[in-house]
Order: C-alpha cells, then structure tokens, then sequence
C-alpha cells in the first residue's frame, strides 16, 4: 500500500501544475503572438503607447523601445506584464507599440 501511495504523489502534482500550466498560460500566449494583423493596428499602437507611459516607468525608469530587438521584447513583456498587472490585450497593445517603434 506505501508504494502506491507513493506512485501516486507524483502524478497528482503533475496533474496539478498542467492544471494550473493550461489557466497561466493562456493570457500570456495572447501577449506574446503579436500577429501581423495587430502589428498593423492602428488602435493597438496607440492603446499600447499610452498604457506604455501610463504603467512602464512605475518601477524602474522608462525603457526606451530602441533599447531591445523585437524577440527581446517579447520576452520582457512577458514578464513585465505579470509585474504591471496587464490583461492580455494590454500587454499585446504595449508589445506592438515597443515593436513598432525599436
Ligand atoms: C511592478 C513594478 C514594475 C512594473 C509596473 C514594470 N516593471 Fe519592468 N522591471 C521591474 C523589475 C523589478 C525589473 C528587474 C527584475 C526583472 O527583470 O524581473 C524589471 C525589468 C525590466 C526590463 C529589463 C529586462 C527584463 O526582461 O528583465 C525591461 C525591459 C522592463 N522591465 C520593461 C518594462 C515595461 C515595458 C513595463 C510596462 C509594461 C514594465 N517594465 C513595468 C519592475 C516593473
């Protein structure tokens, strides 16, 4: 009885963390697919360049969007968006925004 208990430990945890992988996970693959119909979003470019000023420079001084490449982008706003609080739709408006002006 001890082994299955212990065969069954590791699968409840992996069950969890896809559970908890599949809930995370999609608000990000929303922000980090800017897709070429969104790049060329007039509306997004500039939703994306207010909640830029509006949020960015919070905690650390503003970046300018020269200062990184497009893909190097992509994975900070991956991470900046969980720190700023965004909903997808921010952060894919602030991600076309910094992609269109580096
Ligand atoms: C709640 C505070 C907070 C907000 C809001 C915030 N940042 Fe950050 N940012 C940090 C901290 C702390 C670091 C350094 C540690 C780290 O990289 O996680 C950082 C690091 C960075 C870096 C360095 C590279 C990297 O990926 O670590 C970039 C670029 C950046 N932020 C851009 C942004 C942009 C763009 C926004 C607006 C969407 C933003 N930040 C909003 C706290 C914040």
């Amino acid at each position: 009885m001890r082994s299955n208990t212990f065969t069954l430990i590791p699968v409840a945890v992996v069950t969890v963390l896809l559970g908890i992988g599949l809930l995370a996970g999609q608000p990000p693959a929303v922000a980090e697919e800017a897709t070429a119909s969104a790049q060329n979003d007039p509306m997004k470019f500039a939703n994306g360049a207010k909640t830029w000023a509006d949020t960015c420079a919070r905690c650390h001084n503003m970046r300018d969007p020269k200062s990184l490449r497009d893909d190097q982008w992509r994975a900070a706003i991956a991470h900046m968006r969980v720190r700023a609080g965004l909903t997808g739709e921010e952060a894919e408006n602030v991600l076309v925004f910094l992609q269109q002006s580096n």
